[in-house]
């Protein structure tokens, strides 16, 4: 065992997962693989937007495309974070920014054939990646503010990468949250697109452009502008099957060279209901309780979905259901409900069942309960008239040790 100081948990609650320790997503990549970089690379531009749920891996998948496109599939992968931007100009730095950070994938083919050139368009000498100057970027970034402006600049680059064999431009914009209901960003999606679409073959920039969002997201950004809706092929990114998760508990344990029995990665894996975040929470609580050389036990496991759980409750659950369930007859109605689901132990419930526990006094607010707990993304319709589910088995745990007043 590694002593304290150079023990390295090899989960990431709260960071896109490294490449070596991504699971799953077959389906996912092959049609992002196939029908979006096979077509590039044949000179035709292709258009995604991936769509998940929050901290179901959006940019997890992000960036291991990336690094994929470029070590791979022949495409210079730009991946812009548009996390707090507010404006075209702020879009317009993070994508700077993220063309000069692409010197990770291949430092020496960036710096033979763009190094030279960003530094010139920056007006500094030499740009060594990583060691930009943010205010450089900032006053050329009205330079690609436009969708012409950007086209310009992406086809500069294009005819220089396609020097060492890349066959076209991956641009992907993670994170479009603060953007995706202005109408000018939809505007110069849409003008990005059609704007490339109608020149001359040899001056086309072939791109994989994509978005990657919650469906909110993408209803806001279609509303923003309604013909932005038909550059997007939609990717859902869902759940992780039982095999994907023993797959990422057993490979990211013996990364680290901790053993563990069977079992306990079976107890991991059922508990995170396939939520990515729920397994790196419940693996590294795992990993710093866990001492000495035996296997990881289903105690130890269950200990750590213990802690995870608590860990939820914490940092994602209790603030916002503090924020929302604000009365106390909303708590009253959360108590009823956790222990309506620990007696059943089961994640669903209907709306009959939870209103036949209820005051007349709740019964009036029940409605609005379950809109607030569905909105905080405790709870969410199964799709049979009247039947809910709690959204994991980590806040149904959560919910049942907390609120219940049943005995064990
Ligand atoms: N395919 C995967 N294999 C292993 N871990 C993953 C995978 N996808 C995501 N994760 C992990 O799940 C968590 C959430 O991932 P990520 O940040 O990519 O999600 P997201 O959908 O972009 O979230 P947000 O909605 O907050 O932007 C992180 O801890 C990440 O390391
Ligand atoms: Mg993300």
């Amino acid at each position: 065992m590694p002593t304290v100081m150079e023990k390295k948990s090899p989960f990431y609650p709260d960071q896109p997962v490294p490449i070596e320790l991504f699971v799953g997503r077959e389906n996912e990549l092959d049609r992002i693989t196939e029908r979006g970089m096979g077509q590039v690379k044949q000179g035709k531009s292709v258009s995604f937007f991936v769509r998940g749920d929050y901290g179901i891996g959006k940019s997890s998948l992000a960036r291991y495309l990336a690094w994929k496109a470029e070590t791979e599939h022949g495409l210079f992968p730009v991946y812009a974070q548009l996390a707090g931007c507010k404006s075209l100009n702020d879009v317009a730095v993070a994508i700077l920014q993220a063309v000069i950070d692409a010197e990770i994938y291949n430092p020496k083919r960036w710096k033979e054939h763009l190094g030279k050139f960003l530094g010139d368009f920056l007006g500094e000498v030499e740009i060594m990646g990583f060691g930009y100057n943010f205010e450089k970027l900032r006053q050329q970034a009205p330079n690609i503010v436009s969708h012409q402006g950007l086209l310009h600049f992406l086809r500069a680059i294009y005819t220089r990468v396609k020097r060492s064999e890349s066959y076209g431009i991956f641009l992907i914009l993670d994170e479009i949250n603060g953007m995706a209901s202005q109408v000018d960003f939809a505007q110069f999606l849409k003008g990005l697109w059609d704007t490339n679409a109608v020149q001359s073959k040899d001056a086309q920039v072939p791109l994989l452009l994509m978005l990657c969002g919650v469906e909110h997201r993408r209803r806001a950004l279609v509303e923003a502008h309604e013909p932005v809706n038909r550059i997007f092929d939609v990717v859902d990114i869902g759940h992780l099957s039982m095999e994907e998760r023993e797959v990422f508990f057993r490979r990211a344990f013996d990364s680290v060279f901790m053993t563990y029995e069977l079992e306990a990665i079976k107890h991991m894996a059922m508990w995170s209901s396939g939520f990515p975040k729920i397994m790196h929470l419940i693996g590294d609580a795992i990993y710093w309780a866990h001492t000495g050389e035996n296997p990881i036990t289903t105690i130890e496991a269950s200990n750590g979905i213990q802690g995870a759980c608590e860990i939820i409750g914490r940092k994602y659950f209790e603030p916002n259901v503090l924020h929302a369930l604000q009365s106390k007859d909303y708590v009253a109605i959360l108590k009823k409900l956790a222990d309506i689901v620990k007696d059943s132990w089961s994640t669903v419930f209907t709306r009959a069942d939870l209103k036949t526990k209820l005051s007349q006094k709740e019964q009036l607010k029940m409605d609005n309960f379950l809109n607030r707990m569905k909105n905080i993304h405790a709870i969410t319709p199964t799709g049979i008239k009247g039947e809910y589910a709690i959204i994991n088995n980590m806040i149904f745990m959560y919910i049942v040790m907390k609120f219940s007043s049943k005995e064990a």
